[in-house]
This record gives C-alpha cells, structure tokens and sequence, in this order.
C-alpha cells in the first residue's frame, strides 16, 4: 500500500504538513457506511445500504452505499466516492479537513513534520496576496457606501439596476473614483508594498490606481476569498472597453475561475443543476431573485477547467443564451467541450434582445422561473432544430447539418447516452438510424487516427497511422454496438476486472496477481487503446505495478484525480451489481457473468481475449491496407513480409476467435 506515497501531496495547514503515512492510515481506516450514517439514515438491502441521497432532492432512494467496497454512489444524481469524498462533497470540506474530521472521529493521532522554511514563505506570500485583495475589496466597498461620489453615481447605478444593499454587499460591489492614485497611497500608507499591488494588478506599472473611475465587482474564489476583480465603465465611452479585469495571478486563474461560484456552489448541489449564464449581472440579479445555482465565465468562452469545476458538484448544465442570435452559433461549438465532459447540458434561449438580468426584471421571478423550466431544451435537440429550421429541403445543407449534429454527439462519452442520442436524431432530422451511426464512426475514427499520428510513438507507427488515415475504411458495426467507439467495451471490461480484482491472485502457487497477468498481456497494445480514459487508467496501473506497489481498489477510488476517481468508481459499481435493472432498460448484453468478483481468474481470462480478439483484428484489417498499398506500388519484397504476417495474424485472431466461440468475419 506505499502507492498512496507517492500519490498524496502533502497537506500544508499553517506551519505544518500531516504525514503521509497518517494520510495513509486514515484512508485505510475509514470505513464510507459510519461516515455517512452521521449524516444519512440508511437501511440495510443485502450487502449494500441505502437511503435517500443528500445531493440531490428525491423520494425514493437511489443513494447506494456499498460497505464491502467502501464507496457510495447515487444512482440518480451520480455523484460517488469513498468517505473523504463524501465529507468533502457534502461539508463542503477541503482534502485536509476532511482527513483532520476522520483522524479526530477514528481518534488517529495525526503525525504532523514541520514545513520547511521554504514552505512557510510560500504560504506566507500567498496569504499575503489575499490580504492585499482583502484591503481593496474594503477600499472600494468604502468608496461605494461612504463618498459622496460613490453614492451618488456607483450606488444609484447599482440601485437603478435593481440591486437591493444586502446584495450588494453580500457580492463585494464597490466604487472607484477618477483619481489618479488615492488607492494605491492608501495601501502604501497601510503597510502594503508597491511590489504586491502591483503584482496583482492593482496598481499600474506608472504607479497609479488601475481601476479607475469604474463600479467594481469582486472575483472570490470557491472559499470566498478575493482573487480579482471587475471594474465596468460608467460613461459611454467607446474608446475604454466596458469592463476591465485584474491580470492572471498567482491566486488568479481566469480560467479556472467562474464567477459566482462561491454563493452557487450549495445551492448547485441541492438542486443538482448549475446555470450558466454570461454576465456579471445577471449571476447577480438571478441570485438576488433566489435562483442562487448560477455562474458565469465571465468574458471567456467556457474553458475545460471551468467545467470540470461544475462537475464537482453536479452533472446538469443549463446554459441561458441572450437572445441575439450572431453570437449563438459561435457559442453552439463551446458546448461540444461541456458533452466531451460527460455533462448533461440544456439550453434555454431568451428572447431577442434580452439578457437573463433584463428579462428577468421584465418578467418576475415566478415567471422567470416557469420560463427557465418550461423552455429548457436538451441541447443537442436544440440545435437540431436551430439547424433544421435553417436548412429547408435543400439536400447539400441537409448533409451538412447531420454531420454537424453527429460531431456534437460523437463527443460524448457515454455510449448509452450516444445512441439514445442518435435515435432521437435520426426521427428529427429524418434520416436513417445506420447512417448516422455511420456517420459518427467515420468521425471517431478519424479523431482516432490523428490523435495515434500525433502522439509520439516511432516512426514506423506514425506512417501506419498516416497510411490508415489516408485510406481508412470504416466498417459497419453492429447495430446495438455501433455508438460505441471502437473496443471500448472490452477496454472497459479490462479494467474493470483490473481495478476489483487486480490485487487478487491469478495463479495461487506462481503468486502472479490478476493486475500482472492483466498488464502483461496488454502491454504491446496498451498504445493502441480507443477510450482515452481507460488508457488513462490502464497506464496508471502499469506504472503502479512496475514500481512495485500493489494495486489496490482503493488505490482508484480513492485517487486524489477526480477524474480517474470517478472512473474507476463507475468501472466497478456499474452495471454489474448496484443496478440490477440496468441489462433490461437499456438492452445491453452484458458480457460479463454476474459476479466477477467471484472468479477474478477465469474472468480476465475471458475478458483479455475478447480485448485481443479486438486488436488482433485490427491489426489483421491495417495489415491487409498494407498489402493493397504495397501491391500497387509494386514493393514486391516488403509486400512478402507483411504476407507473412498476415498469415501469422490470421492463425491468432482463429485460435482466439476458436476459444471464444466467435465468428470473425
Ligand atoms: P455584457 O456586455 O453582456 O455585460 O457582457 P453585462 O455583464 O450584462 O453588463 P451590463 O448588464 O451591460 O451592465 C457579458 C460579460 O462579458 C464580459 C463580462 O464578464 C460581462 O459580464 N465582458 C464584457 C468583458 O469581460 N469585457 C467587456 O468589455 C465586455
Ligand atoms: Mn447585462
């Protein structure tokens, strides 16, 4: 169990780190179903315990709490994790504390080492960035509510927009006059070096104020704290842009931040939905009419980092878009990134004109709210029917439509979610089924190869992928199959069984576990992988390994990388035990028998076949292209070679094919 070691940062709390080896204890010692009894009831149904789910509103329990593999999961929210997890998501706790509750509940005694000089000053200087912040937040709150200046301009104005004090104070709205360096004087004066403000944007590189003559908005982050701010114009002034912001920071990534975070983050979890909208103000006005899960980009296009960051806390995404309609198409491709998420994403679109903030003062809240659930769209239905309306009968645009829709919905993940996707698609748009699944594998395949052509892998891969990507051929796939890219049901059953059972032995007398017998046989193509992720996965299990750890299932679910937490949560509860419903509602053919983790052996046995079976056939249909390509050009003696090969090939695909009982067409 040294994995943890080399995984676990240290965990800083002012002067001093907790040891790694009590982080490690105290993940081994919690056990998920006592954490969460403090919280939720829970009754007991067969090996597993379940209750009504506490990030999400329901009546009827889908909260699952497996002892056994010490994690939760809901089944109708999604959210899952062990039991640091789930004080982090649920008392909003950051990784230290939630280990600190455990030691305390547990009564572990908490190794701490003292943090080196180093470490102090780091922490001491970004502390000291947040205090700079603090003080002008306060200078400007004091510019709005104590001058006359403030007043009279900064304060009507918030007033006239319908801004009531309380929120104005609860969002750190402040004033700045037109003076050329009262700010940063002031500052001087108090004790802050020229050096800091001016690290932090505060202060211009001439000495003087940088938000002038401005209202301000403050930027906190996820604990409240001042990062940044916003200063919008008061005067038409075309020459001046509208708004201006700090400089990225230490303590300011624009692109990791969304504005309002801080006030939404609770309420985005109780109603498991976040809305995203695109101003300042609007995040303001909605949140002040009590529609409190809502943030902004604030300027930027939506980047990857700002979603996985309302991944946290839900999986529900509903954009609002102002109603002009130059700036819709544009912001239709941002959303790609948000379903290459996973996230289920709904659009509302307001009328023309509108932004959330005016239609809402328009309308009222109550019938702000109706409009918000009775217009919202799944989005790629939405921009179906956006696109639809525009294309008319004419056939050219017909097709382009289609492939533009099947490029949104190739970028999502889940292949339940792809196909139901593309059912509904196909009734709307009106084509066959088969050709936009054919669509769809023409694209993925495609992403395929370039992504293989530009990873670094030897010359000789990267002319196969060219040539395959030249010539590349996509073959039908079974219906039922089809939205799946490539073998990412026999990757995924890879590594399933590798993370339950990897720690098992495979064969009891040469002490080989399940995860080297697993990681031998996938070595050669563990390049060659169609799910990112699972390649991901597959590769943090190699490197596990060769260093000489062993694999353990909490090793995964308990990873400090969201992403592979979450994945390898997913692996082993879904669908195989948690959900018994799950083969029938979705009329997928498991391949896999009940339960796996009754015969780890026989199991990846099986599983790692079919995953050859896959690649080897693959293999087989690249070796075949090289032939043709040879034999036209004439490369008599190359070509001999990549014969034999092919024989070679042609005799493992049989053998495993024989095994499996499988016809390889
Ligand atoms: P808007 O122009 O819609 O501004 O820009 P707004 O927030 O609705 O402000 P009001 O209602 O006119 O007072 C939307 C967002 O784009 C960013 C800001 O984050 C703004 O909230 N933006 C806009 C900039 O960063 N710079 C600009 O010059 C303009
Ligand atoms: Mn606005």
């Amino acid at each position: 169990m040294s994995g943890f070691l080399l995984i676990f940062p240290q965990i800083f709390k002012s002067n001093t780190l907790i040891k790694n080896n009590s982080v490690q204890e105290i993940i081994e010692t919690a056990r998920v179903e006592d954490v969460i009894q403090d919280f939720v009831s829970l009754k007991r149904r067969g090996a597993n315990m379940m209750g009504l789910c506490p990030f999400h509103n329901e009546k009827t329990p889908s909260f699952v709490v497996s002892p056994g593999k010490n994690i939760y999961k809901c089944f109708g929210c999604g959210r899952a994790g062990g039991p640091v997890q789930f004080l982090m998501e649920h008392e909003s706790f950051a990784f230290p504390e939630a280990l600190r509750y455990l030691a305390k509940k547990y009564g572990i005694e908490i190794e701490e080492t003292q943090a080196s000089q180093e470490e102090i000053i780091a922490r001491q200087y970004l502390d000291s960035l947040y205090l700079v912040n603090q003080f002008a937040k306060e200078y400007f709150q004091d510019q709005l509510f104590k001058t006359d200046l403030g007043k009279s301009i900064g304060l009507s104005y918030f007033k006239k927009r319908g801004f009531r004090e309380e929120t104005i104070k609860k969002f750190g709205l402040g004033f700045t006059t037109d003076q050329r360096d009262s700010f940063t004087q002031l500052a001087m004066k108090t004790g802050y070096t020229l050096d800091s403000l001016k690290k932090l944007g505060l202060t211009s590189k001439y000495d003087r104020d940088f938000f002038r003559n401005r209202v301000m908005f403050t930027i906190h982050n996820l604990s409240g704290k001042p990062i940044a701010f916003a200063g919008r114009i008061m005067i038409k002034d075309a020459k001046a842009p509208k708004y201006i912001n700090s400089p990225e920071t230490e303590i300011y990534h624009k692109s990791k931040v969304l504005y309002g975070a801080y006030f939404a983050k609770q309420a985005i979890q109780r109603q498991d939905e976040c809305i995203l909208v695109e101003g300042y103000t609007d995040v303001i006005s909605l949140h002040q009419a009590g529609i409190e899960n809502v943030v902004a980009a604030s300027g930027t296009s939506l980047t990857t980092d700002q979603i996985r960051l309302i991944k946290r806390y839900t999986p529900n995404v509903k954009i609002l878009f102002d109603g002009d309609f130059a700036g819709l198409k544009a912001a239709l491709r941002g959303i790609d990134l948000i379903l290459e998420q996973d996230l289920n994403v709904k659009v509302v679109l307001l009328p023309d004109g509108e932004d959330p903030d005016s239609y809402l003062q328009s309308m009222g809240t109550t019938a702000f709210k109706t409009f918000l659930e009775e217009s919202a769209q799944d989005f790629i239905f939405f921009k179906t029917n956006l696109l639809l309306k525009q294309v008319g009968n004419d056939p050219v645009r017909k097709t382009e439509l289609v492939k533009d829709i099947v490029t949104s919905i190739s970028k999502i993940p889940d292949p339940i979610k792809r196909s139901l996707y593309i059912k509904e698609c196909a009734r709307l748009v009106d084509v066959e089924e088969q050709l936009l699944i054919n669509e769809i594998n023409k694209i993925v395949s495609k992403r395929l190869t370039k992504h293989r052509a530009n990873s670094d892998k030897g010359s000789l891969h990267k002319v196969e992928a060219k040539q395959l990507s030249d010539s590349l051929e996509v073959p039908t796939a079974p219906a039922k199959e089809a939205s799946v890219i490539g073998d990412e049901f026999q990757e995924k059953d890879i590594l399933r069984i590798l993370i339950a059972g990897g720690a098992e032995l495979f064969d009891k007398e040469e002490k080989v576990t399940v995860a080297a017998y697993i990681l031998s046989n996938i070595e050669d193509v563990i390049d060659d992988f169609d799910n990112a992720n699972y390649q991901k996965l597959a590769k943090l299990a190699q490197e596990q390994v060769a260093a000489g750890n062993e694999l353990s299932t909490q090793f995964f679910i308990q990873h400090p990388d969201p992403t592979i937490q979450q994945l390898a949560i997913n692996l082993i509860t879904s669908p195989y035990e948690l959900s018994e419903n799950w083969e029938k509602r979705f009329e997928i053919t498991l391949q896999t028998q009940k339960s796996p983790e009754l015969n780890f052996t026989l199991d990846s046995v099986q599983a790692l076949k079919r995953f050859r079976l896959r690649k080897i056939v693959k293999m087989c249909q690249k070796n075949q292209e090289e032939i043709k390509s040879l034999s036209a050009k004439g490369d008599v003696e190359k070509m001999m070679i990549h014969l034999k090969v092919q024989v070679k090939l042609t005799a493992i695909r049989n053998d495993l094919a024989k095994e499996l009982g499988t016809v390889v067409l």
